[in-house]
């Protein structure tokens, strides 16, 4: 018997097996649902959200396909990936994403990579959306308004333009897929850290400590944030998109994550 012939019936009659299986399963279910098509990832419990403006409303700094992909292919894959990961585990399903996040070595071994990288591909992307805002609408570019928030960054980073710059060189020199961040520490100042792939400063026990802390803006320097208008020009991209940094977003998640720190 060939070598194929042997592999066809062990396939089929392991197919068999699972066939059978499935009709004892399927004679006493324990959950009555409608399957899905094969291949469709479940709904729920996470959903993409539209973006908060136009796709086309960061030109032309982001251009319009970038956007589209970016939030439309890449973001719902994270949260198709998210939702396939939590399938069959309710108890997880109900808890928040932050909560997940922050306590992934405490999840089953199995879900800590899927949740790691699809949840937090969830996250980082819901929050960098609403990061952003159209250059022309009040308060987007430019220096931040919020007395606090930039009295904040100068002392802690010695100016605005220091600022930018120790943020632009450290998404510059993030070595392949990641993110940069701005977070409040437990400490009450700011600090500038960058993460790998989907890994953001939530990540207890992932992420190192001193790169903890409460997010207030995050940059993403993937390829697929902006290869198709800036090809392998990473800092041009950067330097672009301080003019769409959603300032009042930014002041008020400091004033939020300010005021959490107080009940401490
Ligand atoms: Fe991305």
């Amino acid at each position: 018997m060939s070598s194929s012939r042997r592999q066809f019936l062990a396939l089929s009659a392991s197919a068999a097996l699972a066939s059978a299986a499935s009709a004892q399963t399927k004679a006493a279910p324990l959950v009555k649902t409608k399957p899905s098509p094969p291949g469709t990832p479940p709904s729920g419990p996470y959903v993409l959200d539209p973006l908060p403006y136009a796709p086309n409303a960061l030109l032309p700094h982001v251009d319009l396909l970038t956007m589209e992909i970016h939030h439309g292919k890449h973001h719902q894959a994270y949260i198709n990936g998210l939702n396939t990961a939590l399938q069959g585990e309710p108890g997880l399903a109900e808890k928040s994403l932050e909560d997940l996040l922050g306590g992934i070595p405490f999840l089953p071994e199995a879900l800590q990579t899927p949740i790691r990288n699809h949840g937090g591909g969830h996250w980082n992307h819901f929050f960098f959306w609403n990061s952003m805002g159209p250059a022309q609408a009040p308060g987007i570019g430019g220096d931040p308004a919020d007395p606090a928030l930039a009295a904040a960054l100068a002392k802690d980073f010695g100016s605005l333009a220091d600022f930018k710059k120790k943020f632009a060189e450290a998404a510059t020199k993030r070595f392949g897929s990641g993110w940069a961040w701005l977070i409040l520490k437990t400490d009450g100042h700011l600090a500038i850290v960058s993460t790998p792939n989907q890994d953001n400063p939530l990540m207890q026990g992932l992420v190192p400590n001193a790169d903890r802390g409460t997010p207030l803006l995050g940059l993403d320097v993937w390829e697929h944030a902006y290869y198709l208008n800036y090809q392998n020009r990473r800092p041009d991209y950067i330097a672009a998109w301080w003019n769409v940094v959603n300032w009042p977003t930014v002041a008020q998640r400091y004033q939020a994550a300010l005021a959490a720190l107080s009940k401490k």
